[in-house]
Parts: C-alpha cells; structure tokens; sequence
C-alpha cells in the first residue's frame, strides 16, 4: 500500500510539473504524437508525390513541432531517398529524438532546435503539422507565402485556413484522444 501511495504521489508530482513546463518551453502544446495509424496514411499519400519528383535535390519534408521525432523518424524510414527535417522548439525533445534518430541508425532525418515560424519552408515538398488550433492562422498565412507551388502539407486534427483550398478531408478511427481527421492541401 505504501509503494502504491509513493508511486501515485511521484506521478502527481510529475503531472503537475508537467504542464508548467509545456508552457514555459513548449508553447503551450504537449508532446503527444501523431497516432500510429495517421502517420501510415501521410506515408501511403506521399508515395505518388515522391514517386514523381524529378528534381537532383533530394524531396524535403518538414515537420513542424517534432516532439520526440517519431513523425520525422517514420517519414525518413519510409523513404530513405527523402530528406525529413524536424523542427522543435523544446531542447530535451529535440535532443531525444536527435538521439533516438541515431540509435536507429535513420541518417535521412535531421532535428533542428528552434522555432517551426522562423523556419524558410521555400524548398519545401511537404508539411507534416501536428502543433495546436491556436498556431493554425499564422501557420497558415507562413506557408501559403513560403511553399512552392505543389507543395503538399498534412495537418493532423486542425484545418488550414484562407486562403488554403481543402483538397481532402481524411477521417481515420484512432484510439489516440482527439486525433481522427487528416487535412491534405496542395500548394496551388
Ligand atoms: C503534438 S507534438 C507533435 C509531435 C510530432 N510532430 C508528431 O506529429 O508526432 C507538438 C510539438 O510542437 C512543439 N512546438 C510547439 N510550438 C512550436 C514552435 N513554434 N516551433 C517548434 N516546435 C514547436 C512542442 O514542443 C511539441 O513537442
């Protein structure tokens, strides 16, 4: 009983510490990750695209607000001819997945510190967002002026707004809380 009781206070402990932390560090938005099966349905849709890419350059895909990199690390798996960078804004995350990236010996994947906004998404293919309904607006005017036209972007539970057309609206049953739509948009 009394391990029990040590055990649910450290976790308690943890969870309170938690959510400061994501404020002060993460802007707000936990590090949960994009469901296993949401992740495999941007995978299986960027097959054509990268397919059809002609250019030398290797296909750039960005996620913004990697967490622990398991996007970015799946994506490089899939298409070790790709080139995935994660951009991350917490230090412990970005050096995890920096870290988990290496152990898994994926070499196409590259975790960058710092803010997704600042980023230059100008030789950008494709998008990977899974960031908040409260970043969507500004995320939205940053790659309808940055993208190239093609460009492809996958936002996982938040829709893109104007001047962003919805090319598809995906729904996918998900045991993950509050995960279940995918957005696709094409850079027109
Ligand atoms: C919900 S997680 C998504 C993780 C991963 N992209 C996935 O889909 O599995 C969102 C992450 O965005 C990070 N984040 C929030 N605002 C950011 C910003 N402006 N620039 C970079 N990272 C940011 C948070 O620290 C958090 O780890």
């Amino acid at each position: 009983m009394e391990i029990l009781n040590t055990i649910l206070f450290w976790l308690g402990v943890s969870v309170f510490l938690y959510i400061p932390y994501i404020e002060i560090f993460c802007k707000g938005v936990p590090h949960y990750r994009t469901a296993p099966i949401i992740r495999d349905e941007i995978i299986k849709r960027l097959q054509q695209d990268i397919k059809k890419h002609e250019t030398s350059s290797p296909y750039q895909i960005v996620d913004m607000g990697a967490g622990f990199g398991f996007m970015a690390m799946a994506l490089a798996k899939a298409y070790p001819q790709a080139q995935v960078v994660g951009i991350e804004i917490d230090r412990i995350a970005c050096w995890s997945a920096r870290l988990i990236a290496w152990l898994r010996g994926i070499q196409n994947v590259r975790f960058i510190r710092g803010n997704a906004m600042a980023y230059d998404m100008g030789d950008t293919d494709a998008v990977t967002i899974y960031m908040g309904k409260k970043f969507m607006s500004a995320i939205s005017v940053k790659l309808a002026d940055e993208l190239q036209q093609g460009a492809l972007v996958f936002s996982n539970s938040y829709k893109l707004e104007a001047p962003w057309v919805l090319l598809e609206k995906v729904t996918i049953e998900t045991k993950y809380p509050h995960q279940g739509w995918l957005y696709v948009y094409k850079k027109q």
